[in-house]
């Protein structure tokens, strides 16, 4: 069998984001149950406008619209924004969408909320994560909420290596790593056994580079979020309904900031 290397936008994005992710079962209610949390949590309105920044496939992006809100979405993969767009129209459902790099991102007071999902936060070094934040700040409206939904750093899932058939091969996933003196969690690369092609696909650098995630507490999220000038700054333990307060034994730590 050949083996080749590709890159996130070429092969992997669709791999995990949407083949991946959409044989999941049940996320569709996950997704509405998320959704419904950040809006309450957030006093969320009709017709706020929201930034949903590396939307993926925008399924969350689709939920938020069908509530009313005005989406955004935002990813740097062209292959995700395709798929987004192809099925807010196929589902009628109005969103803005743009690719781009959250490291460069030059919105200006324009939103009333902006989430990053799934964990979509820390993966580049510090001073880079700190200026997206930064960022978002200034994307946002006067008193407006970012909510950031993390794993809690004190309680992480259990990693397993797994096989997955997915429509055109078997996905194998390796564990992730905490690297814990580097406070890094470290993805391992993953390989995709192609049968439609007969070759076996790996993770080219680009798609390697992207694997590692900065693992923040509390505490230090809390001092980036009011260095960047976020007034309030609260947590919650789970990313549905109900309002869960943040613990070392949480299922997720969810970051909600006010400007
Ligand atoms: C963990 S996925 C989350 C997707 C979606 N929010 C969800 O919950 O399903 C992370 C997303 O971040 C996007 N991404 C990675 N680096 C990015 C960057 N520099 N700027 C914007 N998006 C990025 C990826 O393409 C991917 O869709």
């Amino acid at each position: 069998m050949e083996h080749i290397e590709l890159g996130w936008n070429d092969f992997w994005a669709e791999i995990f984001r949407v083949k991946h992710r959409r044989a999941i079962q049940g996320i569709q209610d996950y997704d509405r149950l998320v959704v419904d949390f950040c809006i309450g949590v957030m006093g969320l309105k009709k017709d706020n406008e929201i930034l949903d920044i590396a939307c993926g496939s925008g399924d969350q992006s689709i939920e938020f619209a069908r509530k009313g809100v005005k989406v955004t979405a935002f990813d740097i993969s062209e292959t995700l924004i395709r798929v987004a767009r192809e099925r807010a129209k196929s589902e009628n459902v109005p969103i803005g969408f743009s690719v781009g790099d959250m490291r460069a991102m030059s919105f200006t007071q324009q939103f009333n909320a902006a989430v990053l999902l799934s964990h979509s936060f820390g993966f580049f070094n510090h001073e880079v994560n700190r200026r997206i934040l930064g960022d978002v700040f200034a994307a946002l409206k006067k008193s407006g909420k970012l909510l950031l939904d993390l794993m809690n750093p004190y309680n992480l899932p259990r990693f397993h290596k797994t096989w997955t058939e997915l429509e055109g091969g078997y996905l194998l996933s390796e564990p992730h790593m905490l690297d814990a003196p580097a406070g890094v969690l470290r993805g391992r690369p993953a390989l995709f056994v192609d049968t439609e092609h007969d070759r076996i696909v790996l993770m080219d650098s680009d798609a390697l580079s992207n694997n590692d995630i900065r693992m923040y507490t509390a505490l230090e999220i809390h001092a980036m979020l009011n260095e960047v000038g976020f007034k309030k700054v609260e947590f919650y333990g789970q990313n549905t309904l109900p309002r869960m307060p943040y613990s070392a034994g949480s299922e997720r730590m969810v970051v909600v900031a006010t400007k």
